[in-house]
């Protein structure tokens, strides 16, 4: 079984989010399910730099404005494809936006140019790889559905993966010729969306089977509040839309080899953990205080993390004698928050802002208690890295968050399965109600003793959501159309 998995970013090479984690790591995964994955990503300058045994395989002349060449590479145990096409990546600044924080102007060709490629391989132009199913992820991927079935040729079966629906890829319907889509494309069954072209609508609306982040995040999304204006596509599609949790690598995120750690440790050595907690404390400017419950949160700084949240319960935080280390990118207002109550706590609010990898680990090790505040949240992956590291998270009950840990109730004690603490609605008042829980959990350190085994013995690997997939990929791949 083959399949060509197509992402607009891939860890370790370049990343901005989980999507790029999720990428990375699944098609070790899957190849232990007898699945072999070939990812197919764009040849940013990162990616350029990063990838070995380069050989190119496909040529070009036109892709979106100027020539390419597909190349085949590996890199970090990862069988890649790659796009080299100068004219469309090879620039300064995140994958999708310009160091001045500003959306490429053409990031509308740009993956479309994604999607043209991934049907070439589809239609089985690459020598050496023809797979059996194509697996899109979000919007940047979302026309590989379109292509397939508007190009009118033979082709293999098709699924995407929705990692957020809030992004959606919406452009004007002017466009449309110039990406090789016939007029009839541009239908209710196509790729017209509001009098405009979505990608991600396309995506949902084409591919054979959708799937989702998590069993809640996929039965949020076909609500109006949850749908963000695709709820009725998602609604009608329901049969075919199926929520897969994510795992993490259990290879990066092991914190008994975990290199960016002061110290290891394992389930029956977690005492080790203060040594983390206390360098955590040094490096964050924090009160070197073992006793104090430190808090931590390791987040994209948006709306959707709700860590706006978090900022205006800062004071009933800091009241009930705790701490708090962020590590966190984004948001300049939400930053702005912070700061002023990190020099009004000097000692009890410690922040970093911007993207360091090693000092994520650190807070995962060091941390007592990790805070996923969001108001939705299609999986989330540090509150499944705090599991691993014996940080107990406190989550919004939402999307993933909700299906991933066990709120500690008095129930779940008494059967001995609590992870962690949820709270709901997703306001301040109920986080701070959180708070005050996990507050009287650290209390008692028997019953957090009990928790923090639970939550470390918890499978959060890749290989039951991988058995999930590959049994997905099987019942598809008959399913040849077109041509
Ligand atoms: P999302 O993809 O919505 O941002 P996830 O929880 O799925 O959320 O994934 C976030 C990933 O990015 C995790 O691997 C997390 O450790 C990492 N991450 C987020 N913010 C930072 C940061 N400031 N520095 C380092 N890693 C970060
Ligand atoms: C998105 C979501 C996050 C999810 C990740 C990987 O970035 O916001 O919840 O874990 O994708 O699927």
């Amino acid at each position: 079984m083959k399949v060509l998995s197509v992402v607009s970013e891939v860890y370790p090479l370049i990343k901005t989010g989980g999507l790029a984690d999720v990428a990375g790591a699944l098609p070790a995964a899957l190849s232990a399910e007898g699945v072999e994955v070939a990812t197919l990503v764009p040849g940013y300058p990162a990616v350029m730099n990063a990838i070995e045994n380069v050989a190119p395989i496909y040529w070009m002349d036109e892709l979106f404005g100027g020539p390419a060449t597909v190349l085949s590479a590996e890199a970090a145990g990862l069988q890649l494809f790659v796009i080299e096409a100068k004219h469309l990546y090879d620039r300064p600044g995140g994958p999708y936006v310009s160091p001045a924080g500003v959306d490429w102007a053409d990031n509308a060709f740009r993956y479309a140019a994604l999607a043209r490629v991934a049907a070439q391989i589809a239609y089985g132009e690459v020598a050496g790889f023809v797979p059996d199913v194509v697996h899109a992820h979000d919007w940047q991927a979302g026309l590989v559905p379109a292509f397939l079935r508007y190009d009118g040729r033979r082709h293999a079966p098709s699924v995407i993966t929705v990692h957020n629906l809030a992004f959606q890829g919406q452009f004007p319907a002017s466009i449309r010729p110039a990406l090789g889509l016939p007029a009839h494309a541009f239908s209710l069954d196509g790729v017209e969306y509001y009098g405009m072209i979505g990608y991600l609508k396309a995506g949902l609306a084409i591919a054979d089977r959708i799937t989702t982040v998590s069993p809640t995040y996929a039965s949020e999304i076909r609500s109006v509040e949850g749908g963000m204006g695709l709820s009725g596509l998602l609604t009608a599609r329901g049969s075919d839309l199926v929520g897969i949790l994510n795992g993490i690598d259990d290879e990066v995120w092991n914190p008994q080899t975990d290199p960016s750690l002061p110290q290891r440790f394992a389930l029956n050595s977690r005492v080790k953990r203060t040594a983390n907690k206390a360098e955590l404390q040094r490096r964050l400017g924090l009160e070197e205080a073992p006793d104090r419950l430190l808090y931590g949160v390791v987040s994209r700084l948006s709306w959707q993390k709700g860590i706006d949240l978090l900022a205006q319960a800062l004071p009933h935080l800091i009241a009930s004698g705790a701490q708090l280390a962020l590590v966190g990118s984004g948001d300049d207002a939400i930053q702005q928050a912070f700061t002023l109550a990190a020099s009004a706590h000097p000692g009890s609010v410690g922040t970093f802002y911007g993207y360091d990898e090693n000092l994520a680990h650190l807070v995962q090790a060091g941390v007592d208690s990790l805070i996923v505040p969001s108001r939705f949240e299609p999986c989330g992956l540090t509150q499944l890295c705090a599991l691993r590291y014996g940080a107990l998270p406190l989550v919004a009950r939402v999307g993933g968050l909700a299906d991933t840990i066990i709120d500690a109730n008095e129930m779940a004690r008494q059967a001995g399965i609590g992870t962690g603490v949820q709270f709901a609605p997703v306001t301040q008042r109920a986080l701070e109600t959180g708070l005050d829980r996990m507050a009287e959990i650290w209390r008692d350190q028997t019953t957090w003793n009990q928790l923090q085994k639970n939550a470390m013995k918890t499978d959060v690997s890749w290989r039951g959501p991988a058995k999930h997939y590959a049994a997905l990929y099987r019942e598809i791949a008959g399913l040849r159309a077109g041509g």
